[in-house]
């Protein structure tokens, strides 16, 4: 499919989704911490998307069984939230969310540390963070799909880390995934031209070592291959002609 263009209209209300999906984060971010289980994320999120009257854009999507995937240290994204999963001082875990407000779809994802971090974990996230951020700066109208790619590439690259290639960010509107893909590797000025009215989910996922990465017996939970740590932040961004604007902030 031809990547689609929205109207302003449409990015508006995208913009609505993605102001629910923030609130659902912000519950969420001040549950983590030690002794917290990764099913109490799930169920503080699932009731504040009940009471914004929203619906989760992951729960029984491909059958999956949550509106979050809390992916914590190894895992890299879907890891499905457990009673069992207790976080611990020095974990860092992945919190990703969708919904779908009047049609629209919007998908986000933060990495929090529980309590303090190594050194070289908070250069983790911190670079992950940062290379999102400069890939939203990148994704200017008039330039190429590559230009957001290499931004990632190149900033976590410098700093030895293993840019993760089986998945990747996406179009996103009526539905979560549209067209195109949008990795975080690639080339500076090669790839579709960027047009104004586009909306891509834009999500590096970083590891501190190897970039490979497997999926466990569950089906969903993808880890890393050499048990290292791993990243993932995420924003819902429109392209317009005065610059990107991040609809899930
Ligand atoms: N945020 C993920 C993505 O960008 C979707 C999670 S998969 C689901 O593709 F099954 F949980 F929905
Ligand atoms: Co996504």
């Amino acid at each position: 499919m031809a990547i689609q263009i929205k109207t302003e209209n449409e990015i508006a209300k995208m913009r609505v989704s993605g102001q629910m999906l923030r609130q659902v984060h912000d519950v969420v971010a001040r549950l983590v911490r030690p002794g917290a289980s990764t099913m109490d994320l799930e169920e503080a999120a699932l009731a504040k998307i009940n009471d914004l009257g929203v619906v989760s854009a992951f729960k029984g999507y491909h059958g999956y069984p949550a509106v979050l995937c809390t992916s914590v240290n190894d895992e890299v994204v879907h890891g499905i939230p457990s009673r069992g999963r207790i976080l611990s001082e020095g974990d860092i875990v992945s919190v990703d969310c969708g919904v779908i407000v009047d049609g629209y779809y919007s998908d986000a994802a933060e990495t929090y540390a529980v309590g303090s971090v190594s050194v070289e974990t908070d250069r983790l996230l911190r670079t992950t963070k940062a290379s999102l951020m400069a890939a939203i700066e990148a994704a200017k109208v008039g330039g190429r799909l590559g230009d957001i790619s290499s931004v990632v590439q190149t900033l976590c690259e410098a700093e030895g880390f293993g840019i993760v290639r089986d998945f990747v960010g996406h179009g996103i509107g009526r539905a979560m995934h549209e067209d195109p893909q949008v990795p975080n590797f690639g080339a500076a000025g090669k790839g579709p031209r960027l047009k104004a009215g586009m909306v891509f989910a834009i999500e590096p996922m970083i590891n501190a070592g190897t970039a490979e990465v497997k999926v466990l017996q569950d089906g969903w939970t993808a880890v890393t291959l050499d048990r290292g740590y791993s990243a993932h932040f995420e924003h819902t961004v429109a392209l317009t002609k005065s610059g990107p604007q991040v609809l899930t902030l």
